[in-house]
């Protein structure tokens, strides 16, 4: 089995190690570009020894931004600034790989007046439920993930990844929870797989063979009436099919009811409980892995004691991401790498990082550099 201080070779990427960083939204961008706090982030993070540096998710459309201070891709004036996210991660030593992503349902708009769209009217967020999509849409967001990648690969990314988790349109099209269409994108496994593998298909059109496609996808979905682990394989394996290098597998790790104005919506958590055992997601990658002949990367609480080494060493994945832990300690993948797990600054749990991207950039209860 490697160690997670092994070099990693597949296609054109070759990492000097096995750790990721998983893609994390900062909240740091203006007018959805790149800012110096930013692209100085993404050049501390790939000094600090992580192999791979996954870009955070960075919206494909005006209108399916996720975040208000969200990264863009929509429009080549956001190159410059993408491309030296780019060039710091790569002077840093790490490989640059960017997530593209919709919100469907789950987007923020900066125009209030401009509906959320999604496969079908189901609420996500507190607000009236989105609108279902029209077949004119569809294609207009497939056109936009290949522009998009198209414009990461002139910024000089080794590759991107599509982000077809966490409830994000993509996601809402694999779910039998939130995709109801009874057209040629709904209803069979087949045809709500449909919307993934077209993207992923005109992904890989856009940028060539060379460039590396990733997909972010759900292993296990904690999601009453969501997809389960077996169908989850099957789209692994629809993916690979339609030209994706390397699968990402998260997960839904909490979901729960709220209530809007007496109707009820879905609310997810890509983040496992508080308080659970580290490598929640890790079982469902393995199924994948060995259901696929692409490598596949598992996250989830993986900073513990010999937790990302045990990933590698029974099997579940190739390469080991990183979130939260990243947050807390920036010299935590250094000290994995090292042995040296008994230095870490633990990541609390507290999720302080993530409501402060809601409204503005992340900040962290344990880092006092963040603080
Ligand atoms: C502040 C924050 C921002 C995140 N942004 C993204 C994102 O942009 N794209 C994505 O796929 N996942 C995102 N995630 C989820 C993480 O990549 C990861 O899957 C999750 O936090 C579980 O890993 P961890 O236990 O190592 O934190 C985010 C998580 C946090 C805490």
């Amino acid at each position: 089995m490697p160690a997670l201080t092994d070099p990693f070779q597949y296609k054109g990427l070759r990492l000097g190690n096995r750790l990721v960083m998983a893609p994390m939204a900062t909240g740091m961008a203006e007018d959805h570009r790149a800012t110096e706090a930013q692209i100085d982030w993404y050049r501390q993070h790939a000094r600090a020894s992580v192999g791979l540096v996954v870009v955070e998710a960075t919206a494909v459309l005006p209108d399916a931004i996720i975040l208000p201070r969200n990264l863009g891709i929509w429009d080549d004036a956001q190159i410059p600034g993408l491309a030296a996210i780019a060039g710091a991660i790569k002077a840093g030593g790490a490989a640059a790989v960017i997530q593209l992503v919709h919100g469907g349902g789950r987007s923020v708009r900066a125009d209030l007046s401009v509906e959320r769209i999604a496969p079908s009217p189901v609420a996500l967020l507190p607000g009236p439920a989105p609108r279902e999509m029209t077949e004119a849409e569809i294609q207009d967001v497939i056109r936009a993930f290949a522009e998009g990648a198209a414009r990461a690969r002139r910024a000089g990314f080794d590759g991107v990844e599509i982000h077809a988790a966490h409830y994000y349109l993509l996601s809402q099209f694999v779910s039998p929870r939130t995709n109801h269409r009874t057209d040629r994108w709904g209803g069979s496994e087949e045809n709500r797989f449909r919307m993934g593998v077209e993207v992923a298909k005109a992904v890989r059109a856009a940028v060539g063979p060379d460039c590396l496609v990733f997909c972010r996808m759900h292993g296990v979905e904690n999601v009453e009436g969501g997809l389960d682990t077996l169908e989850a394989v099957r789209f692994a394996q629809a993916l690979e099919a339609a030209g994706v290098d390397v699968i990402d597998a998260s997960g839904i790790g909490q979901s729960s009811l709220g209530e809007w104005e007496g109707q009820p919506f879905l609310n997810t958590s890509s983040v496992p409980p508080k308080g659970s055992p580290g490598g929640g997601f890790a079982a469902s990658a393995r199924r994948i892995r060995h259901a696929v002949g692409i490598p596949v990367i598992t996250v989830g609480k993986l900073a513990g004691p010999g937790l990302a080494q045990g990933v590698l060493d029974a099997g579940q994945a190739d390469l080991v991401a990183l979130a939260r832990p990243l947050i807390a300690d920036f010299r935590v993948a250094e000290k994995l790498l090292a042995g040296r797990d008994a230095e870490i600054e633990p990541c609390l749990e507290c999720m302080a990082c993530f409501a402060a991207i809601r409204k503005g950039s992340i900040r962290c209860t344990v880092n006092k550099a963040l603080a």
